[in-house]
């Protein structure tokens, strides 16, 4: 658990994990999931998930990939929260995140009324989701380590929260270039002299491709 910006509330460790091509995209120009991982990293993946009380996706993952977000062979009380964030309540009620393998929560902003079955709704923010308050709540459902897997728009929202503090990227090895194709961090980006810093914890060959591991460098 980790500390609140000058805010006496615990948060939750905050993992991002995603897999890119080795020119930076995350899906192709079509913005569609495709395999980048290989059978090695996707156990490791598997092993990521497992040791987080939530996986957490933005609404567009949803609607492009229409992931389960669960672990293979978990039942509903082992797997992970699902966490979507979902400000104007886009997540179709026939998504596979609504299914009964694992609980499901769908963040908005506080004026949108949705619901789904299948899953709870925790309402925050005005004019966009305040993940401060997120994982304050997430810190109070139990939940000690959150892993944010894309896409790019919402790893960025983290990033700019500053609440990034692990950062895993495996790299593959199929070039699709495209520039409307999304990156690990996409959003509005920081000027050179507010960049996130990031340390390299370790580089290690992964089946096909490589696996890079960053913790935040923080003052102090
Ligand atoms: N290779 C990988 O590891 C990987 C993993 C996951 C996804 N992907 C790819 O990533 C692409 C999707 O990425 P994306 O950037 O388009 O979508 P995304 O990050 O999944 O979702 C972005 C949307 O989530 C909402 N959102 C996120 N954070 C918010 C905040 N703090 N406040 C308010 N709203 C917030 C906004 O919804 P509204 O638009 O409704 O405002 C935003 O447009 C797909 O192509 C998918 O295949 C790749």
């Amino acid at each position: 658990m980790h500390q609140l910006a000058e805010s006496p509330i615990v948060r939750p460790e905050v993992l991002v994990n995603c897999a890119m091509s080795p020119d930076g995209k995350i899906a192709t120009k079509e913005r569609r999931q495709v395999r980048i991982s290989s059978e090695e990293d996707r156990k490791r993946v598997k092993k990521l998930r497992s040791s987080c009380g939530a996986i957490l996706v933005g609404v567009g993952t949803i609607l492009a990939d229409d992931p389960r977000l669960t672990i293979k062979g978990e039942g509903k009380e082992r797997n992970p929260l699902r966490v979507v964030l979902d400000p104007r309540g886009r997540t179709p009620d026939e998504a596979m995140v609504l299914d009964d393998r694992a609980r499901t929560l769908i963040v908005t902003l506080e004026a949108t009324d949705k619901v789904w079955n299948g899953a709870e709704t925790f309402r925050c923010g005005q004019d966009a989701i305040d993940l401060d308050e997120l994982m304050g709540e997430l810190a109070r459902r139990g939940v000690e380590r959150v892993m944010v897997e894309g896409g790019g728009e919402t790893i960025w929202r983290f990033f700019k929260a500053g609440l990034v503090d692990r950062y895993f990227v495996y790299i593959g090895d199929r070039v699709f270039g495209g520039r409307e194709a999304p990156s690990p961090v996409d959003g509005d980006g920081f000027r050179s002299e507010d960049a996130y810093r990031l340390r390299l914890v370790s580089c290690q060959r992964c089946g096909a491709g490589v696996l890079l591991s960053y913790e935040a460098e923080r003052d102090g």
